[in-house]
């Protein structure tokens, strides 16, 4: 089994240059299926997640070049609707979106339940009510999602979310871009990422107004045209690296963020005693000796992301008193704290509740990623820690985070990654 293995107690410095929004690339690709020509998309992500939706969409029949690391063109034009590659599509969450790029497309989406880290139960019944108002009849059936329209196309509608879904919100976007007529998502998430896709379609010939609101209106278009869109950068991969050097100590400059998208992250961090000083595209962190303990309660944005609870609460676990984290958007996102355990952390997990009373010192230990941002606090806690810390079910980190290892020892972490031979040698002989 690949994994990681992390020598503790050096501090982060120097700087890191930040990839492409993971959360934006994973729908705008599902979402280059409606446009007619070729889409150029720069500044994408090197991660598994984007290698499998544009495995995908070749297996639908697009022509998909790799100009360079990270820039791709992508050509939908003779796609025509197939049988999606239903074992790639389960395991990816993102492929959720390939439902509303077939009814846009084709009026018609068989693709399979989503898969994805596992945080307790995660319906797409707001994704369904949305399909189900533009027209469609969707039905789940042994792990299958079958959506059709009665005359090849969807028609635009009023939906208003009884939850705030970045992904419903999101889906309903894309589906709404082919649309008869005006969609209006009340109760919209408002995420970058839902930006960023809006002004991709709108690159495209797309008429979608309003994202980054909670009102999002839609006025679908009869066709998309190709066009080169640049992605903007990762939020969470830059609040991950923040949160790293307020643990590990140092000096961290992140290059290429938005820092207006990082500030409910960085408020988090100048209240538990860190510098964080924002730059044009740039933000500097400093960390100033023992943190402070805060409380954080995760959100919908503008709020306290959930996919940096569990960075900042493993950061927690070595600050000077007790800290309440309360998760506020998923059931069951504690998962990790079993593995922080091993490494000496005190925590108490009482449903949507923890409890951290900080400690003075982690120890290296032998511990699971249970999931992408739990993988990146096992580093987290790994830079940390006193001795040495063995990350094991590391394919869940590599999903997320690009070049994770490299850009870490290029600020001076001692992690290596070490790849099983006996794995490399199976792939080898199945070539
Ligand atoms: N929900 C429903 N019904 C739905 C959809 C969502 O009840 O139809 C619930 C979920 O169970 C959850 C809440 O609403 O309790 C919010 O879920 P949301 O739909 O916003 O999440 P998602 O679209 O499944 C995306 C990201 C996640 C990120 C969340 C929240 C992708 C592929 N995934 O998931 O990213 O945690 O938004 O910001 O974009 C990650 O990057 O590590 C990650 C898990």
């Amino acid at each position: 089994m690949d994994k990681y293995l992390i020598r503790g107690g050096r501090p982060l410095q120097g700087q890191i240059e930040i990839s492409g929004a993971k959360n934006a690339a994973v729908a705008i690709i599902p979402a280059v299926l409606m446009v007619d020509g070729v889409c150029r998309l720069e500044n994408i992500p090197q991660i598994s997640d984007v290698d499998m939706l544009l495995t995908i969409l070749e297996e639908l029949g697009a022509r998909v070049r790799r100009v360079d690391a990270t820039t791709v063109e992508i050509d939908c034009t003779h796609v025509h609707f197939a049988d999606a590659p239903y074992e790639l599509m389960r395991k990816i969450r993102a492929s959720y979106y390939f439902i509303g790029s077939m009814l846009g497309r084709f009026g018609t989406a068989k693709t399979t339940m989503p898969g994805g880290c596992n945080f307790g139960v995660r319906p797409i019944d707001q994704h369904v009510k949305g399909m189900t108002a533009m027209g469609a009849t969707v039905e789940i059936k042994d792990g299958f999602v079958y959506a059709d329209t009665p005359d090849g196309r969807l028609r635009g509608a009023k939906v208003y979310l009884d939850k705030v879904s970045v992904g419903a919100t999101m889906n309903i976007i894309i589906a709404a871009s082919m649309a008869r007529g005006r969609t209006i998502i009340e109760n919209a998430a408002r995420e970058p990422h839902i930006v960023d896709l809006a002004n991709f379609l709108n690159s495209m010939g797309a008429d979608v107004r309003g994202a980054g609101t909670d009102t999002v209106k839609i006025y679908g278009v009869d066709r998309l045209h190709g066009g080169t869109y640049t992605i903007i950068p990762d939020q969470i991969e830059a609040g991950t690296y923040m949160a790293a050097c307020a643990a590990a100590g140092g000096e961290l400059r992140l290059k290429n963020v938005i820092p207006r998208h990082l500030e409910c992250i960085s408020a988090k961090l100048r209240e538990m005693g860190v510098t964080v000083v924002d730059g044009e595209d740039s933000v500097l962190v400093r960390s100033n000796g023992r943190l402070r303990r805060v409380n954080v309660k995760t959100q919908p944005y503008p709020g306290f992301p959930t996919d940096m609870q569990p960075q900042v609460s493993t950061a927690l676990c070595l600050a000077n008193g007790t800290s309440v984290i309360t998760e506020g958007v998923y059931d069951n996102r504690y998962k990790y704290m079993k593995e922080l355990r091993k490494m000496g952390a005190n925590v108490v997990v009482d449903g949507c509740t923890a409890i951290i009373e900080g400690v003075d010192a982690l120890r290296g230990a032998r511990v699971a990623a249970c999931d992408l941002r739990a993988g990146a606090a096992m580093v987290i806690a790994g830079l940390c820690a006193q001795g040495v810390t063995e990350i094991v079910d590391i394919h869940y980190i590599e999903r997320g985070y690009e070049d994770f290892v490299g850009k870490l020892r290029g600020a001076g972490a001692d992690i290596t990654l070490v790849r099983d031979e006996q794995d490399a040698v199976a792939v080898a002989a199945a070539e």
